[in-house]
């Protein structure tokens, strides 16, 4: 508790408005030095005092930091929370809370632009424009892939696969899903996407797209032996995890020319990137920013502070990931 009697709350990194204002209204915020490491003895210890922590992405919350005596709530800025372990936080009794929904559109909207950007390698035609190689039209010149028409496999169809499938609706693409939970029949037909396994939408799909969460059931969901299967002319588009593709098997069958090309916005070791990929002008990189637009951000912000301020109050926040922790 603050002297003005709040609790006290670990800002792990400045989040955008409205959220401030409704954490402070809850809690007395306690901003994470920006110039200390993100490793788990740093975060505990500025986590001493603390009821409340207010994490990102990058951030691991485990079970040294879970330990933090008095800790309550950790709201993950984000729908993903692979970074918290939540099976430790709910033998501690330790609320997380994530911010799902709000970022549906934004982040399919980000898979389908970078499905477009290599299929179409506006990337490299960008640098090549600048570098001054335009020298005329030429009948070769930056030969890329039809998006219109062809086939979309989507890996995972929550509600972000969904996203991207309703998307390709627009681009006339056959779309073909892989999940270990198929939807609902109605829902299939509406979408228009047909359920297939894993096998069968590796050697049928042009795009490849990946919507799932990260588990030890998704890590290395994508590697060599799954890149032999693909068309030699397909796309792999990651937006969900990085460790879901084994990235240095990836190296290889880019190397191999198992598939054509592929565009990343999530990595093994991020922020590192393989060093591999960096060279590979088929390879289009993004730093992991599928949900950045400046509305969905605020939107994640102002969720994750409702989410703490409700758990602070008492209550039951409306994104808990682990409810067992409060009935
Ligand atoms: C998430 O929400 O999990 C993204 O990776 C960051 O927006």
């Amino acid at each position: 508790m603050s002297a003005a009697g709040k609790p006290r709350v670990l800002l792990m990194h400045p989040i955008l408005d409205p959220g401030p204002a409704i954490l402070a209204e809850a809690a007395e915020v306690v901003p994470y030095p920006p110039d200390r490491p993100l490793d788990e003895a740093s975060i505990r210890q500025a986590a001493d005092g603390c009821v409340g922590i207010v994490s990102q992405v990058m951030d691991p919350i485990r079970e040294a930091v879970l330990s933090t005596p008095g800790l309550k709530c950790v709201s993950n800025v984000a729908v993903g929370f692979d970074n918290i372990d939540v099976a430790a936080a709910t033998q501690r009794k330790v609320m997380v809370t994530n911010t799902p929904g709000v970022l549906d559109d934004t982040t399919a909207d980000f898979a389908f632009t970078l499905l477009m950007a290599a299929a179409r390698r506006v990337v490299e035609a960008d640098s090549f424009t600048r570098s001054g190689k335009f020298r005329g039209w030429a009948i070769d010149m930056m030969l890329g892939a039809d998006v219109y028409g062809a086939t979309l496999g989507i890996i995972g169809i929550g509600r972000i696969g969904r996203g991207v499938a309703h998307r390709a609706k627009g681009f006339n693409m056959r779309v073909i899903y892989y999940d270990p939970h198929p939807l609902p029949p109605e829902a299939q037909d509406q979408l228009g996407a047909t359920p297939v396994d894993l096998r069968r939408l590796l050697m049928e799909s042009d795009f490849i797209s990946i919507h799932v969460p990260l588990s030890q059931d998704t890590h290395h969901l994508m590697s060599t032996p799954q890149f032999e299967q693909m068309k030699r002319t397909a796309i792999l588009i990651n937006t969900s995890r990085g460790p879901v593709v084994d990235e240095a098997a990836l190296v290889e069958a880019l190397k191999a020319k198992k598939l054509a090309g592929a565009a990343l916005d999530v990595y093994e070791r991020e922020p590192a990137v393989h060093p591999n990929l960096i060279p590979m002008s088929n390879v289009v990189l993004a730093p992991h920013i599928a949900s950045a637009t400046t509305r969905t951000r605020s939107e994640m912000s102002a969720m994750a502070a409702r989410n703490m301020a409700t758990a602070l109050r008492g209550g039951r926040p409306p994104n808990l990931v682990n409810p067992e922790v409060k009935k």
